[in-house]
């Protein structure tokens, strides 16, 4: 008995441990929960739940990616979310889902999400997509509609119209708040800014070349 529990107890905690790097959102503990963050000024991961009484169908249905976002912005693309800060009825249950529009010659430029992997469709146009792996090994598709792609947690990626009309992806996330961190905005728009003599080594540039691209964005 005790030889064939064994062997079974060290599956089980392998398989654990294995399981839990991958996962994402925790489960929910109950049906659903409506976000309600107005309610409560009480911190939780995730937010407070609607009480069950004034659910109504609207709660579980959004609009939120039904129109094109515009893309008459410096990266000639638009990022649209149906994340549980504009679909509330997310919350807890682990996924959410943008719709990404972008121009020809548009870019979603290198970014990340801290909290989710991400599944994309492309639904019109020809979108080259590139991500780099932690071992800065650079892969990349051009991907016609019809065709996906999958952006492992965490890795930086972009997706880049190289067709002659707009584009359209569809991307999903294992997560309620994926969060994102785009690259450029990241080092050079945040606020307050970098110091510039900290890009200027980072960047291998002068600090007029980081104060240059910094005014792009906003700093
Ligand atoms: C994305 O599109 C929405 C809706 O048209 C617009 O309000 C928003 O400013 C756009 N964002 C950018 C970065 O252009």
């Amino acid at each position: 008995m005790e030889s064939v529990a064994r062997p079974f107890l060290f599956l089980c905690f392998a398989l654990f441990l294995l399981s839990s790097p991958c996962r994402s959102d925790p489960d929910p503990l109950q049906d659903f929960c409506v976000a309600n963050p107005q309610t409560s000024d009480v911190t939780v991961n995730g937010f407070p739940c609607k009480p069950t009484s004034s659910i109504v169908s609207d709660d579980f249905f959004s609009t939120a990616l039904s129109k094109a976002g515009s893309t008459d912005n410096i990266f000639s693309s638009n990022v649209t979310a149906a994340d549980v800060l504009s679909f509330p009825g997310l919350n807890t249950l682990g996924l959410s889902m943008n719709r990404v529009d972008i121009a020809p010659g548009g870019v979603n430029p290198p970014h990340t999400h801290p909290r989710a992997t991400q599944l994309g469709l492309v639904l019109h146009g020809q979108v080259l997509v590139g991500i780099i792996s932690t071992s800065n090994v650079f892969y990349s598709k051009i991907l016609n509609a019809g065709e996906s792609f999958v952006i492992p947690r965490g890795l930086v990626h972009f997706e880049y119209n190289m067709g002659k009309e707009a584009a359209l992806e569809i991307t999903a996330f294992n997560s309620q708040l994926p969060g994102v961190l785009i690259a450029p905005r990241t080092l050079f728009g945040s606020m307050p800014g970098i110091p510039s003599e900290v890009l200027a080594k980072t960047f291998q540039v002068d600090q007029q070349v980081v104060n240059l691209i910094k005014s792009k964005f906003g700093n």
